[in-house]
């Protein structure tokens, strides 16, 4: 079966067409997780949100924000929210670049520092369990990839990332959807070894680390680190799309000139006002934080306690491998009206990426799993 067949079976629309181009006839898009349908109420914990609500400053701002605003285009440079942005990383807003989710940072950020193939033989370096976006952009703005294996464990060995041509670097930390971190030292090492390539680090769930830090501490010093950040996971807030990314000033102008290429006025107004009054209240970020690596551990000691696998977890899920058939356990919790993440790929298929909830969500889902390993091992 084509790619494109495959996609469309997931869709349930319309495979190929004559009015496509090729590119599009051929590609696999990324899945999204499933998204109840309005008014469906279900415990999801398959998209990595936060079960938590954003700041209250947010809802002050939208307060104060005046409507007839509306009709202005917005910041094209989204000032306020690099301001905030900058403060909250410790670096100038010079460095920072905002766009409308981490995923739009990302595909800019392929196009900006990764080569075509028609130009280079070199491909782009990512794990090959990883965020699933970055081969599709790899396939959508034709640019050669080479998958590196992670470890057994799902460790990311820097050393893999050395002496191996390539155009770029791209990698997840803590990484998706395997849920392990590397140190800081293993990126400086990563991005010292390859001083030509841009080597972008994807920080969409370093708040959830307690060992690991960010990045950014490096961006003075290496002019090749590119981090991508997203308002999404800690922040609370998927459903305004904001993402940025920190870098050295030359990275920050080679993604203003791809963005002025499509779109000058990615990131809107109340996406804007929103975004500045989450960054400035690091208050809020650091009990919502703390709470969910709370509740992560508690419920990742419980799995192991009945017989789950995981590696350790650095980020706002934990990758659970289950002491039964992993997509039954899957399609029953799903019919119980809990949404967990299941990948139906070679390795991956095998375990479940699980969002950290509520400790109420998570004791429901631990009851249900519960009676789940229970009645397989009766079986
Ligand atoms: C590793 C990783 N990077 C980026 C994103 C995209 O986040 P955003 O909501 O900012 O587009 C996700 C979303 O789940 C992710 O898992």
């Amino acid at each position: 079966m084509s790619r494109s067949s495959r996609q469309s079976q997931i869709r349930g629309l319309i495979k190929l067409s004559k009015y496509w181009n090729k590119l599009i006839n051929d590609i696999e898009p990324y899945v999204a997780g499933e998204q109840p349908k309005p008014g469906q109420k279900v415990i999801k914990l398959n998209t990595n949100e936060n079960p938590y609500p954003p700041t209250p400053k947010v809802k002050k701002a939208l307060d104060n924000f005046d409507l007839s605003d509306l009709r202005l285009y917005p910041d094209t440079n989204s000032t306020i929210v690099k301001q905030a942005a900058a403060k909250f990383d410790g670096v100038s807003e010079k460095n920072i670049f905002c766009g409308n989710g981490s995923d739009e940072v990302l595909a800019i950020a392929f196009q900006t520092f990764f080569e075509k193939k028609a130009f280079t033989g070199l491909p782009v370096l990512m794990p090959d369990y990883s965020y699933s976006f970055y081969p599709v952009f790899s396939e959508f703005y034709d640019i050669r990839r080479k998958t590196i294996a992670l470890k057994d464990d799902f460790r990311l060995d820097p050393d893999d990332y050395i002496g191996v041509p390539n155009c770029g670097i791209v990698f997840a930390n803590p990484n998706a959807p395997t849920s392990r971190a590397v140190a800081v030292s293993d990126v400086e090492k990563i991005a010292k070894a390859n001083p030509d390539s841009v080597v972008i680090v994807d920080e969409a769930y370093v708040a959830f680390s307690e060992e690991y830090e960010s990045a950014v501490s490096l961006i003075g010093e290496y002019k090749n680190i590119c981090v991508i950040r997203t308002l999404s996971k800690a922040f609370s807030l998927a459903g305004i799309r904001l993402g940025y990314a920190v870098g050295n000033e030359e990275l920050i102008e080679g993604l203003m000139r791809a963005r002025d290429s499509f779109n000058s006025y990615p990131v809107d107004r109340l996406a804007q006002t929103v975004a500045e009054a989450a960054l400035l209240d690091v208050g809020y970020y650091n009990e919502t934080r703390s709470k969910i690596i709370s509740t992560r551990k508690w419920f990742a000691k419980e799995l192991l306690d009945i017989g789950f696998k995981m590696p350790p977890s650095s980020a706002n899920f934990v990758f659970a491998k289950p002491p039964m058939d992993c997509g039954t356990l899957y399609q029953n919790l799903r019919s119980k009206g809990i949404l967990v993440r299941y990948f139906n790929k070679p390795v991956l298929k095998d375990y479940l990426r699980i969002t950290i909830g509520t400790d109420e969500e998570m004791r429901i889902l631990l009851d249900a799993i519960k009676e789940e390993v229970q009645n397989a091992e009766n079986s």
